[in-house]
């Protein structure tokens, strides 16, 4: 498929290969340089000829006027040479023509770059700590994470989707001896994760207020004790041994916790591959470390053992402990080496906060020195940190917000709105849900992922800004739309106006779009491209009539440009984890 930049760009080589010569600026070139201008009067694309003034050692405005005078293009009603850009105006009738031509027959792949075919890309994201809180902190990894995965499926890779669970640790030491003192069998069975969290703020309170109470008075230095810590510690020793009685809490836990999960996976329509957390792992170390220490890379550092990353300005990463237990990165990269064993990846993702970016650049450093030669297939994505205004959302662990308090929050605002006009309860919830957790991850991924986002809830539930209840009701308009003009429709030789040339250009530009977000990790680009696809639809909306148009040739090339759009916003809100409801 040919956007029209990508016609213009080859165009132009061809132009600066007769004018200039050949082997000078290839079109993959041209491409990256040609923009879309601010303004209308400055053309529909332009290259700013002061770009190639070096390579081809003519000033801008020579270059600009000798390329002008030998373009002739269908594509093309004007190429005009101005103060040193060549600005190009595209010929309405045949561009929409072609755009909508190009949806039709691709359909839902409408937009796809299908560079991924044969290709496997594993992405590591969502993987909260069991028992700990599922928390707003992990909305960034869930929602950047899945999108990252429609967007790699759209282009054709094989996804291989990866919950890395935090299932094990010194917690379990924790929430096992917390349960074993104070733990209800049936309150659990009933309160799920929350009465596991509730657990384990107990038990660490009680640690601390031991541990205070141990040196009270006592001369500063006097080492900190706790016999609750010296318990877990002793609990988890018994896990790690495989007592049956902790391991079969151990899994009594992490399946209550995966249930919980599960609710709020489900809601974003979330489902992944593989659920292999890091206890999976424990095993699976140590040939790493023996590999470490087999290539003399493993260094002893006050009797833990260490890869010295100096000479690559990080600090050291550590792989034992001085008493023999496995750390993060040494797991990290015992799961790395199992699947690309599994699934000989091509591209492995980890999306998590920006907190870890040096483990993450530590251990990739380290997988670099061991030699696998895969290591440049690992892919680091972070994101910032969200906050909360106004946080009047319910907790009920302290003063973290819960993940799924947030999109209950969403959902039962969304439903106050639309009972009135849905008065089927069951179907009032069914949208309040779609438009709910719509909003909410909308609003979360408008922002470029390192920013740092402070979350409103009105302001990503509003109908009339730039939110997700806003597209989402422009698709539903478009559904209407179509409804009423009972589908069908093609494009004719009827003249169009600019709203319509407008719009089949946000069309146009979808797979470029497409293709920038898969390169830079990020699918903010999909969610502002959103509202662009969005603002010309609504124009073109209020300005022309549609379904009722009286000019029947006129009506048919409408109704197929609605068409258009409506796959395209369809695809696009798919790509962000969003759903698509034709009514709203
Ligand atoms: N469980 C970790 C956390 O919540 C995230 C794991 C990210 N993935 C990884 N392979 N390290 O912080």
């Amino acid at each position: 498929m040919l956007t029209i930049k990508k016609k213009c760009a080859e165009l132009l080589a061809k132009r600066v290969e007769s004018e200039f010569g050949s082997g000078l600026l290839g079109a993959d070139e041209i491409f990256s340089m040609l923009e879309y201008p601010p303004e209308r009067e400055m053309g529909d694309l332009a290259l700013p000829c002061f770009k190639l003034s070096r390579t081809l050692r003519r000033s801008p405005i020579e270059i600009a006027e000798r390329l002008a005078a030998g373009i002739s293009s269908p594509d093309f009603s004007e190429a005009e040479a101005k103060s040193g850009y060549l600005n190009f105006r595209i010929n309405p009738t045949s561009f929409v023509s072609r755009v909508v031509s190009d949806v039709e027959r691709l359909g839902d792949k409408y937009g796809s770059p299908m560079t991924g075919q044969g290709k496997t890309v594993v992405l590591d994201y969502s993987s909260p700590n069991v028992a700990k809180p599922f928390h707003i902190g992990h909305l960034g990894t869930t929602v950047i994470g899945h999108s990252l995965k429609l967007l790699h499926e759209f282009a054709g890779y094989k996804c291989i989707g990866i919950n890395y669970l935090g299932d094990w640790g010194t917690q379990f030491g924790k929430l096992i001896t917390a349960y074993k003192l104070w733990g209800d069998k049936r309150q659990i069975e009933e309160g799920g994760v929350d009465e596991l969290v509730k657990l384990y703020v107990k038990i660490n309170n009680a640690i601390k207020d031991e541990e205070d109470a141990s040196v009270a008075g006592k001369p500063e230095g006097t080492p900190k004790s706790s016999p609750l810590a010296d318990a877990s510690r002793a609990e988890f020793a018994k896990l790690e041994h495989s007592d049956e009685e902790n391991l079969a809490l151990w899994r009594w836990f992490v399946d209550v916790s995966l249930e919980e999960y599960q609710k709020t996976y489900k809601l974003l329509g979330i489902e992944f591959d593989s659920y292999l957390g890091e206890s999976f792992y424990t095993d699976k170390m140590p040939a790493e470390v023996e590999k470490l220490r087999n290539m003399g890379l493993l260094e002893i550092d006050d009797g833990a053992s260490i890869v010295n990353l100096e000479k690559w300005n990080m600090p050291v990463c550590l792989i034992l402990k001085r008493d023999g237990s496995t750390l993060y990165p040494t797991r990290d990269i015992a799961a790395a080496v199992y699947r690309q064993k599994t699934y000989g990846f091509d591209k492995a993702i980890y999306v998590t906060s920006a907190a870890q970016c040096l483990h993450f650049a530590q251990w990739f450093k380290v997988v670099e020195l061991m030699k696998y030669d895969w290591y440049d297939r690992l892919v680091h994505v972070p994101y910032g940190t969200v906050s909360i205004n106004g946080a009047k959302l319910a907790t009920r662990t302290g003063n973290v917000i819960l993940l799924k308090d947030l999109f209950d929050e969403a959902i039962s605002r969304v439903a106050e709105i639309t009972r009135e006009k849905n008065p089927d309860p069951e179907r009032c919830r069914e949208i309040a849900e779609k438009v709910g957790v719509g909003a909410v991850v909308f609003y979360y991924l408008s922002n470029n992922r390192m920013r740092d986002i402070n979350f409103v809830m009105e302001e990503a539930l509003s109908f009339d800004g730039n939110t997700g209840p806003y597209v989402q009701y422009t698709y539903a308009r478009a559904c209407s739309v179509l409804e009423r003009a009972g589908g069908g429709g093609a494009i004719t030789d009827a003249p169009l106006g600019e709203p319509e040339f407008e719009l089949a250009k946000a069309v146009s530009v979808f797979p470029e779009r497409v293709a920038a977000a898969l390169a830079e990790y990020e699918p903010s680009i999909v969610t502002r491209y959103l509202l662009e696809l969005s603002a010309a639809f609504n124009r073109f909306y209020h300005e022309c009539s549609i379904a009722a148009c009286a000019d029947e040739r006129l009506r048919s090339s409408r109704v197929a440009l609605t068409a258009a759009t409506e796959q395209v916003l369809k695809t696009a809100l798919h790509l962000i984890c969003m759903q698509s409801p034709k009514k709203i």
